[in-house]
């Protein structure tokens, strides 16, 4: 079977470790030959593509990014599932395997479904927001550095007894901000799924420091105060539908200072949580992942994606993984606050 293999939406640590299991577990167990399509859903449209060999994937378990660029076209943009199916057929390629997050699989999903193409999948974001599969690679990754950046700020915010707010990535949820911040031991963690409001929040920071403590505040970027949902809606949104307030924690920062008298600090870490080398848990992951994504093309499962559940890499439907939104459960968030203030 020849196989193409695509990333497609924002990357994500892990990437290239999971095309490396795709193309060694492909040729050495299936005899499969692969296809490299460039930046996801846009090189199949615009026939963009190379052969690829044991080779191209050599040393790749360790590299951040993605050896075949990445971009947020939709699939059916440009000609579509047709121009598709003329490049895949100007090429060989008998299937795809596209990794991709909420957007790649709904829309992998629906060529399967509608067009009859056959497509299997591998889910990832950093996020960890999508559902049937236990964790994405890159999360963990992303938990890492972020924690590692809370302890960097943590010592510079006990040196001039400053309160810290410390922005994660997470626009519709909040896992990268829990884990990061138990991890760090912040003392209050605010997430998209539970609205807390200004005062709960400068209860938290001032108990914090009436303990001598520097109080570390960490926010995911789409967490909105209670009751301040209309003021920041004022500010319009930004392409990617975020509000356009240069971050939250620099909204949050001096409204925490005016509330507590603390003076506060914001550092937003950005796509510095998505970038560099896999932790040795996502290279792991990755690689068993793309080998399982290379085992479901050959045994023809369209339409499945490999999961995490537990221990154990399963096929799952793709669309399952859209269904709704992996968001941070009631009873994580009542366990983490034991530990806020
Ligand atoms: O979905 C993954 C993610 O990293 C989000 O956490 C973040 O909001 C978004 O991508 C950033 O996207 P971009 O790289 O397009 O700015």
């Amino acid at each position: 079977m020849r196989i193409g293999i695509l990333t497609s939406g924002g990357d994500s640590p892990g990437l290239n470790a999971v095309i490396r299991g795709i193309v060694r577990k492909g040729i050495r167990s299936h005899g499969s030959s692969f296809v490299g399509i460039r930046d996801g859903w846009r090189g199949l449209l615009e026939d963009d593509v190379f052969e690829m060999s044991m080779l191209d994937v050599r040393g790749l378990s360790g590299r951040g990014g993605t050896i075949l660029g990445t971009s947020r076209t939709h699939p059916y943009e440009d000609g579509g599932p047709a121009r598709m199916r003329e490049v895949m057929a100007a090429h060989d390629i008998d299937a795809i395997v596209a990794i991709g997050g909420e957007g790649t699989l709904s829309g992998a999903s629906r060529l399967v479904e509608e067009e009859g193409l056959n497509i299997v999948g591998v889910p990832k974001t950093i996020d960890n927001d999508l559902d049937n599969t236990d964790y994405t690679f890159g999360f963990d990754t992303a938990q890492s550095i972020a924690t590692e950046a809370i302890d960097r700020l943590r010592t510079t915010a006990e040196s001039h007894h400053r309160c810290m707010v410390i922005e994660v990535m997470g626009r519709n949820v909040g896992w990268i901000a829990l884990h990061s911040g138990m991890a760090g031991g912040a003392h209050a963690i605010l997430m998209p799924e539970f609205p807390v409001s200004m005062d709960q929040i400068g209860q938290w920071v001032t108990s914090a420091r009436d303990r001598g403590r520097a109080p570390i505040v960490v926010v995911a970027e789409g967490f909105v105060p209670e009751g301040l949902d209309e003021q920041i809606a004022d500010r319009g949104l930004d392409s990617r539908g975020r509000a356009r307030l240069g971050g939250i924690a620099n909204y949050l920062a001096p409204l925490i200072e005016e509330t507590t008298g603390i003076e506060t600090r914001a550092t937003i870490l950005g796509h510095l949580q998505r970038g560099g080398s896999p932790t040795a848990y996502d290279r792991v992951l990755s690689t068993r992942l793309g080998m399982a994504a290379a085992d479901l093309a050959h045994d023809e499962q369209w339409g499945k994606m490999a999961s995490l559940k537990g221990t154990d890499i399963v096929a799952v439907e793709m669309a399952s993984a859209v269904d709704s939104l992996k968001t941070v459960p009631l009873d994580r968030w009542e366990e983490a606050q034991v530990l806020f203030g």
